[in-house]
């Protein structure tokens, strides 16, 4: 029997509550797949700061090294906000991306046909939106040197090489070659020499999947697309930056931000979490949509334990728990009943196993 080990990091706000519903599903299918989960929680984020004063503790930092796949819930909190260095929350998960390696970023944009009337798009305009965006995850504006910030001045540096370019190019191919074919490259090229070696560099390694259509498009008129258009789109690919406005952008098409799950792969264990944050408002009341980080630990079980059946029956259990109509607040119509955060994840645990004499 397989065993994977996984380091949970909730971290803060809904983190706890809908990572806790995440477990359940893993557990549940393990069950019915045959392979053992084995968890172990840490602390990141502003719960990394109560707990050592450091966003990224030395002991999470040393614990996701040897797991198989990391669970995250969400990092930030509002007494934080305005912390310097390594106590800023969001500093942690920076940290926990580069101690992974973790240079692609994957966030899949999927239209569950329930929830139509909840985005802000005519219906007409959603049909057939199954996009995946693959954002650079490391590079870029986020890590560019120099930096710095005085007075009267601020530096930022938006640094590529061809191979960190390369590689990530390389993910949005090989998963394009499972879906339409179709890669979208995002960039300035126009202004920018950064995107000019991007998309020189793109357009090399696009020689290597003769079988995959490449686009390039600036990166305004992408945002423009993105809503004029999105079903057109199949695989996005963008830099740091670009990818993560973007990816806030496509993820309002769906409708709630609650629903959408991330993986983060490269070189070491893939870091799973929800896109949405922390949502420090709601936190502690058991109403925050789990959907998004138990769709995360179907992206776990895929990409994270090469599960791919079990990832796939997760999935399904989401889209059927929708389609039955529960909704928690965040995707329920006005009047209509809502469910909890611990309701949906019984709902989604239920779903699964009702497969068992099927997976049998
Ligand atoms: C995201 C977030 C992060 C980012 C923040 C919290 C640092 O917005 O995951 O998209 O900018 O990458
Ligand atoms: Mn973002």
């Amino acid at each position: 029997m397989n065993r994977y080990a996984i380091a949970v990091l909730p971290g803060d706000g809904i983190g706890p509550e809908v990572t806790a519903e995440a477990v359940r599903v893993l557990r549940a299918v393990a069950e019915l797949h045959g392979f053992s989960i084995e968890t172990a929680q840490y602390a990141v984020g502003a719960a990394g700061v109560a707990q050592s004063g450091d966003s990224l503790p030395p002991r999470t930092a040393a614990a996701v090294r040897d797991a198989h796949a990391v669970l995250l819930g969400a990092v930030g909190h509002p007494s934080l906000a305005t912390a310097e260095g390594r106590r800023r929350p969001e500093a942690g998960l920076l940290a926990l991306r580069k101690l992974l390696g973790a240079y692609a970023n994957l966030r899949p944009v999927v239209l569950h046909p329930a929830l139509g009337h909840a985005s802000p798009l005519r219906p007409d305009r959603l049909e057939g939106v199954d996009m995946l965006i693959v954002r650079e995850l490391l590079g870029g504006l986020y890590s560019g040197q120099p930096r710095s910030l005085a007075a009267d001045a601020a530096v930022n540096t938006m640094r590529y090489t061809a191979p960190e370019i390369e590689r990530v190019a390389r993910v949005a191919f090989d998963t394009a070659r499972v879906r339409r074919r179709t890669v979208t490259s995002v960039d300035k090229a126009n202004v920018l020499e950064v995107s000019q070696l991007w998309r020189e560099t793109v357009t090399r390694v696009a020689q290597e999947y003769p079988d995959v259509t490449l686009e390039h498009l600036y990166v305004d008129y992408a945002a423009m697309r993105l809503v004029a258009n999105p079903a057109a789109i199949d695989v996005l690919l963008a830099e740091n930056l670009f990818g993560d406005i973007l990816s806030d952008e496509a993820a309002v098409l769906t409708g709630s931000l609650g629903l959408l799950p991330s993986a983060s792969i490269g070189d070491g264990p893939g870091l799973f979490e929800p896109v949405h944050g922390s949502a420090p408002d709601i936190a502690g009341k058991g109403v925050a949509n789990p959907l998004g980080a138990i769709a995360s630990a179907a992206m776990l079980l895929r990409h994270g334990l090469a599960e791919a059946e079990a990832a796939a029956r997760v999935e399904q259990a989401v889209a059927e728990v929708l389609a039955a109509g529960a909704r928690t607040p965040d995707i329920a119509r006005p009047g209509e009943r809502s469910v909890g955060t611990r309701e949906m994840g019984e709902k989604v645990v239920r779903e699964v196993m009702a497969g068992r004499e099927v997976a049998r």
